[in-house]
């Protein structure tokens, strides 16, 4: 089969489209012939190797040599244990445990499949795994956002921004969305009220207050975002620097305790499993499913590029023909 390959950390041009053999299903595993896999910072981060949590199953080469992990597609084949799919279903999944999505076939597990969405097609369905969990659970489940609260959400141009700043004004929320210049317009057309482009305007610096800061590109200190939560507010790191990270762990808790403020990691439950009410908005159409670019299986090394040189507006998926 034809896959997307890489043996080292680096730009996208360690990358090579080749052919390489085709999976076999272990006893409960499927085989799964990939109709659209979506990209994610999490692919971008394991091709170059950066930030270090990025390492963590291969600290001086790559672990997975195939990167790709939001799938659609139909299953081709049943391992002897598996019970809940046959040839021919469609499915999809986040395979983040396994990778190996950038390519014709991949195995998975089957527990970790679900069946495509009445009504979406192979592209969208693959857009929602990794990114719709971090809107949802920074959101709803975690951020518990009620009717009139201010929001911020920092990077909200990319993925997880698109469904998050949707899914803050279903709940009536105020909303701000923090990115680069390019996706000003792309944020507003999602609803957010008010747009900062962070290359021209700190937002940590200019005296606005939020009751929920979700951060999907954190590169302050606690300090900082202590300053911009309200009295009861809350701030949840999803992504951004290591050093950040450590920051908010360790003296985030401590720190904004003397006025009720809550600071801590938003640690994703993966699992398409847990995306059944995003996918009720979607269906509904309450929520869309903004798709940028599309690329083919030989051009994952453009589309990479186009994500981590931090084009991209909303999802990028590679169409596997
Ligand atoms: N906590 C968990 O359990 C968990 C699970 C899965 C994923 N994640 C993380 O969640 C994050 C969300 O990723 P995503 O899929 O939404 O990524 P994405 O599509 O790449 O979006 C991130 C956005 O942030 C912007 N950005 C970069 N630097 C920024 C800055 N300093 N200030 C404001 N915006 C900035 C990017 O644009 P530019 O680069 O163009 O500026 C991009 O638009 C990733 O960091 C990923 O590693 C966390």
């Amino acid at each position: 089969m034809k896959a997307v390959v890489y043996t080292r950390y680096g730009t996208p041009d360690v990358l090579r489209f080749t052919d390489v053999e085709r999976p076999t299903p272990q006893d409960k595993e499927v085989l799964i012939k990939v109709h659209a896999v979506s990209l994610n910072a999490s692919d971008w981060e394991m091709l170059r190797g950066k930030p270090l949590y990025s390492r963590i199953m291969g600290p001086f080469r790559p672990h997975y040599h195939i990167l790709g992990s939001d799938i659609a597609g139909r299953v081709e084949a049943v391992g002897r244990n598996t019970t809940l799919f046959q040839p021919g279903d469609e499915v999809f999944a986040d395979i983040l445990s396994h990778m190996g999505g950038f390519a014709e076939y991949v195995c998975a597990p089957e527990n970790v499949l679900a069946r495509m969405p009445a009504g979406m097609t192979y592209e969208e369905a693959a857009a929602l795994p990794q990114a719709g969990a971090n809107a949802l659970q920074g959101i709803r489940d975690k951020g518990q956002v009620q009717p009139g609260q201010k929001v911020l959400i920092n990077g909200a141009g990319g993925g997880s921004g698109m469904y998050a700043i949707q899914l803050a004004k279903l709940h009536g929320a105020e909303v701000t969305g923090v990115d680069n210049a390019e996706k000003l317009e792309f944020m507003r057309s999602l609803g957010a009220d008010h747009v900062i482009d962070y290359t021209r305007e700190d937002f940590v610096r200019n005296g606005r207050t939020y009751d929920l800061i979700l951060d999907f590109a954190a590169h302050r200190s606690a300090f900082a975002y202590k300053g911009s939560l309200m009295r009861g507010g809350r701030y949840l790191y999803v992504g951004g620097s290591v050093a950040t990270l450590l920051n908010v762990l360790l003296i985030g808790p401590l720190i904004g305790r003397a006025e009720g403020k809550k600071m801590g990691l938003l640690a994703v439950r993966l699992g398409v499993q847990h995306l059944a009410p995003l996918i009720e908005l979607c269906q509904a159409g309450k929520i869309a499913t903004v798709i940028d670019r599309r690329y083919r299986l030989s051009e994952v090394p453009q589309a990479l590029r186009y994500l981590g040189e931090g084009h991209a507006k909303g999802k990028v998926v590679v169409i596997v023909e």
